[in-house]
């Protein structure tokens, strides 16, 4: 049988460590402010503005003569970030798009380099709480896993065609699943009875499949101890393919220093050991030719109080740059 693995939780209260619903709580918010350091004047771009809880802070900090700039891929995301920076008043500009395409939203904003860039990669809770949005293992909804519903395919979509090695390679490389083969069998043959749509079916397929699925699966099972569902990582692996986010992020990071004014600052908040990866070796690598003059050594991590609060703060590791 394999096993799997069992995350420490320091906090008894399941209250304690939720969101409120359709809401996002910043995850190293202090942390992220204190090495961005935005002041008075100056332009910051929050490649990745969800419920704006980081660019609420950031604008507050660049008074009436700085500017924000915003982007999501998400529509939705964005209208609701857009309401809550108008309480702070100061100027921003907000622009649907990929953050792979940095260099053209900023051309569009009349800009090319800018004193501050933060990305904060993955999903928010907002999308995680609505089931029509098809990310939550939790929630019975479409298949969809899209950030940007506007293009592109469907996690239902992508399951259709995907080979069997492929899907075990997903799994494996963006989840380090342990099942990954019998979960991409398993979906291969359910997809032959008929097309997966619904999150609920694939978390049955996937559940049938695996060894932990096939016990009677709670978050608590022990006072201090949470499991891992049994669909977790496959769900995130599905959403990093369906969206190609280690790509884009690789795009991100090779675009980052050309937009960083000198002795600008980049800090990429990861929850991923392959995003965490990419951003670490970009970072080592642009300070070893002279591109940054300072990058961090080590992640900053979530101190004991957050992930307490959070559970997406566990997993957060932030990295940063300073350009040359
Ligand atoms: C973790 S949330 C950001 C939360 C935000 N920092 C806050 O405090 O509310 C990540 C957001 O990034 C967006 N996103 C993910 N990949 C993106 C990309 N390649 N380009 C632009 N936005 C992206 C998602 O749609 C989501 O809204």
């Amino acid at each position: 049988m394999v096993k799997r693995k069992k995350m420490k939780s320091r906090s008894p209260d399941p209250a304690r460590r939720s969101t409120t619903h359709g809401q996002h709580r910043a995850v190293l918010l202090d942390e992220a402010k204190a090495i961005l350091a935005p002041r008075p004047g100056q332009v910051v771009v929050d490649c990745t503005i969800g419920w704006a809880g980081h660019a609420l802070e950031l604008l507050d900090c660049l008074g009436p003569s700085g500017r924000l700039i915003g982007i999501d891929l998400d529509m939705e995301a964005l209208e609701k970030a857009r309401a809550r920076l108008a309480t702070v008043g100061n100027r921003f500009s907000l622009r649907q798009g990929n953050f792979a395409g940095l260099t053209q939203i900023l051309a569009a904003e009349g800009v090319t380099q800018v004193d501050a860039i933060l990305a904060d990669l993955g999903m928010s809770s907002m999308q995680l709480d609505d089931p029509e949005r098809g990310f939550s293992y939790m929630r019975d909804g479409p298949l969809d896993m899209r950030m940007d519903r506007s293009r592109g395919r469907t996690a239902a979509q992508y399951l259709a065609t995907i080979g069997v090695g492929e899907l075990c390679r997903v799994l494996k490389v963006y989840a380090d699943e342990p099942e990954a083969e019998q979960i991409a069998r398993a979906i291969l043959s359910a997809r032959a009875a008929g097309p997966l749509e619904r999150t609920g079916e694939l978390v049955q397929v996937i559940r049938a499949a695996t060894s932990a699925g096939k016990e009677m699966w709670r978050l608590h099972p022990a006072r201090d101890q949470w499991n891992i569902h049994p669909a977790a990582r496959a769900f995130q692996a599905l959403r990093i393919a369906v969206n190609r986010e280690l790509a884009n992020l690789e795009q991100l990071l090779r675009i980052l220093p050309q937009h960083l004014t000198p002795g600008g600052a980049a800090a990429i908040i990861s929850f991923h050991s392959g995003e965490d990866r990419l951003v670490k070796a970009a970072f080592r690598s642009g300070v070893r030719v002279g591109i940054y003059d300072q990058a961090s050594t080590q992640a900053v991590r979530a101190g004991t109080e957050e992930r307490t609060a959070n559970p997406r703060a566990r997993s957060a590791k932030l990295r940063w740059a300073k350009r040359a």
